[in-house]
């Protein structure tokens, strides 16, 4: 039976996920992506190339010219829990394409769209909550779960190559004439008190018009994008993650953390679509999952509102920033910085059912004299939010060597090993890999992750002796 692996973010996104799946994609059949949408963004390199994936699952750059370990392109699945923007998803295709690859994709047809005036609803919820607000990306994300929560005023992929969309989305509009007129630009001076409070502007309103002609605009738009993209939309991708021909490995990947996750993360500071490892079969349409690996920053970050129990601001923070390149991959924004929280690790690595660390940015600690690393944080929750009561650190010993070289766990300095091992203890399961730098190649393979690829018969060994690794 085909392995399934899922690899999850267990902090707050930022994590690295995309690395690890880019290289785990050489040895797999399918990598289908579960949830998020284009508010994520996972770095990818290939032959000195790089590109970063927001909407395309991870393993577009093992195409037919560019195969996997078996000499076969990867198939990428962008299933029903994946928030899909057309625009941004062509957009990313044409560029995949200028680098020379031709990825062999399946948009599942029951995807909910993001639509334009979602993305608007976004920016302007966003506006309107001034100091309260989220910090989202600005994609469109939550409007556009809202929208498939209410069901009347959602789009799914299939819609776009409906023949009738120009009439649902003038319906639509209509539908939604309030929150268009309220914050779309183009309706400034609009703002009448008889218009805002109506479901819809009357017959005759000057308004009216003005509204047809945007919904019509915005159908033209999507029916364009759907009519470029019909090639890749497919009923029921589940079928193609179950199929058993699949003898390898079936990779599901996730996309933010699990503290942005809507049940599990600090509401309303979280995504809208679930980053949990569970979410795989709902969303990716696997029908099991045999490993979860966690995805672990050696400290955290965190781009948005909301609690950050250990931030910390002043030059540690900022080193941490400078070193790690902590700026956000869709939106640049600066990242939060902070040290590692065990508690929450522990939590995230408990609920996802996770069995092995991918350990990241491991590098960027060094140069510290000591790292410290939250072992107990109490807080409580009131009327501004949640409010940290008390941390407790364990400060443990830096190191000076640079590790962006280093292949091999036991040429890892003393220190270094130490910093991991404590990870290791204080969650219960091992690290399989460690990142030592921003490149491909730049990766600790540990025994337990040959282990893992060996004992379901995945050449492992083949394609990290190929790759320089071992
Ligand atoms: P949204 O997902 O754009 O609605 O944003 C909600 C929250 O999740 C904000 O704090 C975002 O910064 C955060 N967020 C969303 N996607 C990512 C991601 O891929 N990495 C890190 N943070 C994210």
């Amino acid at each position: 039976m085909v392995f399934v692996k899922a690899i999850i973010g267990l902090q707050y996104g930022d994590e690295g996920k995309g690395k690890q799946v880019d290289v785990d994609a050489a040895l797999a059949d399918a990598v289908v992506r579960y949830g998020g949408a284009t508010n994520a963004g996972h770095t990818l390199e290939k032959d000195g190339l790089k590109f970063i994936a927001h909407n395309l699952p991870s393993g577009v750059l093992y195409d037919r010219k560019h195969p996997n370990a078996y000499g076969m392109p990867v198939m990428n699945i962008m299933g029903i829990g994946e928030l899909v923007d057309p625009e941004i998803t062509l957009t990313e295709l044409r560029e995949v394409r200028a680098l020379g690859f031709e990825p062999d994709l399946s948009i599942d047809a029951k995807c909910p769209v993001i639509t334009q005036w979602q993305k608007v609803f976004d920016c302007g919820i966003e506006a309107a909550l001034g100091e309260r607000k989220i910090g989202t990306t600005g994609r469109g994300v939550g409007p556009t779960v809202m929208a498939w929560a209410n069901r009347a005023t959602s789009l799914r992929m299939e819609d776009l190559l409906d023949p009738y969309l120009e009439g649902r989305v003038v319906d639509i509009v209509r539908q939604l004439s309030r929150e268009i007129i309220a914050f779309h630009p183009d309706f400034k001076g609009f703002h009448s008190s008889t218009v805002r409070t109506a479901i819809a502007p009357p017959e005759g309103h000057p308004i009216r018009g003005k509204l047809e002609g945007l919904a019509r605009f915005y159908a033209k738009e999507l029916a364009s994008w759907g009519k470029e993209l019909a090639g890749y939309i497919t009923a029921d991708t589940f079928r193609i993650v179950r199929d058993p021909s699949l003898q390898r490995m079936v990779l599901c990947e996730g996309a933010q953390g699990h503290f942005l996750d809507p049940d599990f993360g600090y509401r309303p500071d979280t995504t809208s679509t679930h980053p949990v490892a569970q979410q795989a079969m709902v969303g990716g349409g696997v029908d099991h999952i045999d490993h979860v690996t966690g995805v672990l920053k050696m400290y955290l970050t965190r781009v948005g509102s909301g609690p950050l129990f250990t931030e910390t601001e002043g030059k540690d923070g900022e080193y941490l920033r400078e070193q790690g390149g902590e700026y956000g991959a869709t939106t640049g924004r600066p990242r939060r910085c902070g040290w590692l929280n065990i508690p929450e690790a522990k939590e995230a690595v408990l609920y996802n059912m996770a069995r092995g660390i991918a350990a990241t940015k491991l590098d960027v600690l060094t140069g510290l004299k000591e790292i410290p690393i939250a072992t107990a944080v109490s807080w409580k929750k009131a009327e501004e939010g949640y409010i940290l009561e008390d941390v407790s650190y364990t400060r443990l010993p830096g190191w000076e060597d640079d590790l962006s070289g280093i292949r091999g766990w036991e040429y890892l300095p003393r220190n270094a090993r130490k910093y991991v091992e404590f990870i290791e203890q204080s969650t219960g399961i091992p690290t399989e890999t460690i990142g030592v730098g921003p490149g491909q190649r730049q990766v600790i393979y540990r025994q337990s992750y040959i282990d893992l690829m060996e004992g379901r018969s995945l050449p492992i060994r083949m394609v990290l002796k190929e790759r320089g690794f071992l």
